[in-house]
């Protein structure tokens, strides 16, 4: 059987990570329709996937108003848009592989919930470090119950300096009421995967955080609107556009790199492309000088079921990137760190054990591997090849929201303790 997919979002989500792994796939799955408001990402989309004339949308809206067009979704617009698609999709009788987050309101997961219950609809959210070989490693570990019961979890999920300033300072989630606290949006996958990894409930969380330097009253003396206007203090800031998209040793364009960032800030990068969309568009902009509100830095505590508490460290301006873990069992430890693909196990008494992840799989593109994965966890299912055991069902990602949406009430009422049991009664006005 040939699965066949309508893409609702063309862009980073979309076309370039989900479209690009498809086209990898070969007959396993199609893709039958897609709808993208912007023409150059709807063009090159439609042409890639040689999707028929009369199936290539500008709006989804208008291919969900169609009869069904395929087996399922693939819904890659913004946060805000999530549920009101995944509604009307499933009501035409697609599944749906949705993009975190779900949405920002406790009432609207509830509904999506509703719907899935009466359509019978699979829902599939895009947590996908879960499908991650490392994050695998590390469950399969804990599971075996080499340290023991768990009694503690930190966390630190290291969002990289540049990254920050791309998605949460300059770019499309930089604003709360235009998408999603920043806890939400970025840290819905550490909060899944640290209910994943412990098994249990979240009862409480508290959290502290805001945005403190990302501001115009931080902005350096002699720094201008943009940083290509004048700007006097461009060689000492780290955060000069050109410092980051065409210098980065990483990621900047001069290193040879073409793909994310680079392919948000212009479709097609090139030293002429970019430079023009720095002069021009939003990722040119004064870091201290943008219309951004979401934190800068936050830490969530959270107690869960069974006296188990888990401290996650939200580090906005770090150099390095990856989340890192230290993990107390009663019998042992694990310390564990996604940028060297390491995972090291202290059983008490004994001499500790190193795991490198990376002698496990030879795919790890895309989110350490997981973006793959998980399309190939929904293939299956859509195939009846069975379930993943680790799929992220609506029902499982309803936890990690319910954390994060009492991380940001928590947070915004000066560190407050939030009952969670009492929110998954009531809504808790999240
Ligand atoms: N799972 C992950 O790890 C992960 C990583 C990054 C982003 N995301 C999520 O994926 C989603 C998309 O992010 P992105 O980076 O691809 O954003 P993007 O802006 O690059 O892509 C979204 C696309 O949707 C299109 N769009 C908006 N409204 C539309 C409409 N009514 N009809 C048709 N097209 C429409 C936009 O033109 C845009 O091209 C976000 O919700 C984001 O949070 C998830």
């Amino acid at each position: 059987m040939q699965v066949t997919l309508a893409v609702l979002g063309c862009g980073a989500r979309g076309r370039n990570t989900y479209g690009t792994c498809l086209l990898s796939m070969g007959a396993r799955a199609r893709v039958n329709a897609i709808a993208e408001l912007r023409d150059d990402r709807r063009d090159a989309m439609a042409m890639e996937h040689q999707v028929q004339p009369e199936l290539v949308f500008t709006d989804a809206e208008d291919l969900l108003r169609r009869e069904r067009l395929a087996d399922a979704v693939l819904i890659c617009t913004q946060d805000r848009q999530h549920v009101g698609m995944a509604i009307q999709a499933m009501e035409k009788g697609y599944h749906v592989l949705l993009e975190k987050p779900v949405s920002g309101s406790l009432e609207e997961i509830r509904r999506l919930l509703e719907v899935k219950d009466k359509t019978g609809r699979h829902v599939v959210v895009c947590h996908v470090l879960r499908y991650t070989p490392f994050f695998r490693t590390l469950h399969g570990l804990l599971r075996e119950g080499r340290i023991g019961e768990i009694l503690s979890i930190q966390a630190v999920e290291n969002v990289g300096y540049w990254h920050m300033t791309h998605s949460f300072v300059r770019g499309n989630w930089r604003s709360t009421g235009e998408t999603s606290p920043m806890i939400l949006q970025k840290c819905c996958h550490d909060l899944d995967y640290l209910v994943w990894l412990t098994g249990k409930r979240v009862r409480s969380v508290s959290s502290q955080g805001s945005l403190s330097y990302f501001r115009p009253e931080k902005a350096p003396e002699g720094a201008t609107m943009r940083c290509m206007d004048g700007c006097k203090v461009r060689e000492s800031c780290p955060y000069d556009c050109e410092k980051i998209y065409l210098d980065h040793p990483r990621v900047g364009f001069r290193s040879g790199h073409t793909g994310w960032p680079l392919d948000v800030v212009a479709l097609c990068p090139t030293e002429e492309s970019l430079t023009r969309a720095l002069m021009e568009g939003p990722y040119g902009r004064c870091v201290f000088h943008c219309d951004n509100d979401v934190a800068d830095h936050q830490t969530v505590q959270m107690e869960m079921e069974g006296g188990c508490a888990a401290l996650l460290n939200m580090a906005c301006t770090t150099s390095r990137q990856g989340r890192e873990l230290i993990i107390c069992g009663t019998l042992g430890d694990i310390r564990a760190d996604t940028e060297s693909n390491q995972i090291r196990v202290g059983v008490f008494g004994r001499e500790p054990e190193i795991i490198d992840v990376n002698r496990l799989a030879s795919d790890f593109s895309g989110h350490g591997g997981g973006d793959r994965r998980l399309l190939e966890a929904f293939l299956d299912l859509m195939e009846g090849k069975g379930t993943d055991p680790a799929l992220t069902t609506l029902e499982e990602s309803l936890e990690s929201h319910l954390a994060a949406l009492a991380a940001e009430k928590s947070r915004l009422d000066g560190g407050r303790k939030i009952d969670l049991e009492e929110m998954r009664h009531t809504g808790g006005g999240a």
